[in-house]
């Protein structure tokens, strides 16, 4: 008999280190900054209604497999249906999916955690807000940046290298709750500001002529990064869960708790950016410049941005963890070993992938791969391509060739009785979340025509 494999150890625990691989930079920086330059409420819109119908019954299908397996993600879809091996590829590519977005993800992570620091010692320097060239000082510089995204590797090496339940569960219980307190604190103070309703409109009213295929996509692609989806995070989580825990419900308020801090994120970001007459569609800098001068024109503003970075901060780490849990899971279970040398490995490997993307934005911006660096190459494969491919794959496993009773005893539990709402998301995850996945692909890619 083998040792007892790590787990959350309530189903509270479970519900918040999900919400904590949700949310992130994604609602923070991602989201924000992909509805800024996608026009707003349409993108929104498009993006919620990706949530609901193909993110949420994913999510379910997810949870499901990993805990009916009980592995890790390589392991799960190599037995999960029997004689089907292939199925295996869903894990290989989760792994790879992992590391392609710690390289980039880390990058930005590494801004955030620096800002923090930049701006507390503006802050207490009195030298006036961070400025749109120091930002772009530190994202194309070489040494300061690679050092924060080394720093931050480790940082949430450590985390996860303490255990499932020490590490990780106990972690993101103290995290979330801070994180959420901070982000309302900023929320109230962006929209008592005078004029602060132009970006609620923004955020709110939609203007469909905004809309094409590959901002559906994005935005489809965008659903499956927020809720951590189609590269087996989520499976692995759910090989963590307690049987206690309704998957269904869980499920549900872990989407609603994530759409809501990216609603609450975009309403602490666009009342302040339209107040003070900034440019919503500034792209992926939009957090770094726009914060810290919009920030600093209110009273107690350099406060604010201190703590606006201090809950990106929190939020990009669960999110980390959970990315960096998919490889260390793989290799601490089916390769057998032990947690810390698992971890080690799996840092390096970000670090090794990590230079480039980070590099790409500075001294190597001329290396292009498919007109991108490596940094945009690494983000657009994962998000257009390996999720909601690896997405698909999970709903046809848990729709088409998993044994309906089987699935549907998985998502029921403990749950007593029959629950309509099971048959539901069965509907969803057989028929409509692939049909919507394949359709928003080949349209995104053009094949309908433009
Ligand atoms: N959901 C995280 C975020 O929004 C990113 C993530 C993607 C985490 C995939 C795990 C797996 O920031």
């Amino acid at each position: 008999m083998t040792k007892q494999r790590d787990g959350f150890a309530s189903s509270l625990g479970a519900f918040t280190a999900t919400v904590a691989s949700a949310v992130g930079l994604g609602n923070i920086w991602k989201f924000p900054y992909l509805a800024g330059v996608n026009g707003g409420a349409a993108f929104v819109l498009t993006y919620l209604l990706a949530v609901a119908l193909v993110g949420l019954p994913i999510l379910v299908a997810e949870h499901a497999i990993g805990r009916k397996m009980r592995k890790d993600a390589v392991a799960s879809y190599a037995t999960v249906v029997p004689r089907e091996g292939f199925w295996v590829l869903i894990g290989y590519a989760g792994v790879v999916a992992a590391f392609l977005i710690m390289a980039f993800y880390s990058d930005v992570a590494g801004w955030v955690f620096s800002y923090i620091v930049k701006s507390f010692m503006a802050a207490f320097r009195g030298t006036g807000p961070l400025s749109a060239q120091d930002f772009a000082a530190l994202a194309s510089g070489t040494w300061e940046p690679l050092i924060w995204q080394i720093g931050v590797v480790v940082f949430v090496s450590l985390i996860v290298a303490a255990g499932v339940s020490k590490g990780i569960e106990a972690a993101t219980k103290l995290t979330m709750p801070i994180l959420l307190a901070l982000l309302l604190l900023c929320d109230i103070r962006a929209l008592t500001l005078p004029g602060a309703f132009k970006g609620v409109t923004f955020l709110f009213a939609p203007d469909f002529s905004k809309l094409s295929g590959t901002v559906i996509l994005s935005a489809l692609g965008l659903a499956f990064f927020k809720l951590s989806l189609g590269m087996g995070t989520m499976t692995t989580y759910g090989s963590y869960m307690p049987e206690s825990v309704r998957l269904v419900p869980n499920a549900g308020r872990v989407a609603l708790a994530d759409t809501l801090v990216s609603i609450l994120a975009g309403l602490a970001i666009f009342p302040a950016v339209f107040a003070f007459g900034f440019e919503p569609a500034s792209g992926p800098s939009l957090l770094f410049i726009s914060i810290p001068a919009v920030f600093s024109k209110m009273p107690f503003g350099n406060f604010f941005t201190v703590l606006f970075f201090l809950l990106s901060a929190l939020a990009a780490t669960g999110a980390m963890i959970s990315l960096i849990e998919v490889p260390v899971a793989w290799l601490s279970g089916k390769m057998k070993l032990p947690r810390p040398k698992a971890v080690i490995i799996t840092a390096l490997g970000i670090i090794v992938l990590g230079i480039p993307a980070t590099l790409s934005l500075g001294p190597w911006k001329e290396v292009q791969l498919f007109k991108m660096g490596f940094f945009d190459l690494f983000d657009y494969i994962q998000q257009n391509l390996l999720l909601p491919l690896g997405g698909l794959a999970i709903a046809i496993v848990a729709g088409w060739r998993l044994r309906k009773s089987d699935f549907l005893n998985e998502l029921a539990g403990q749950e007593k009785g029959k629950k309509w709402y099971l048959t539901l998301v069965y509907i969803f995850i057989k028929y409509i979340s692939p049909a919507l996945i394949v359709l928003v692909f080949l349209n995104g890619f053009g094949v309908f025509g433009k």
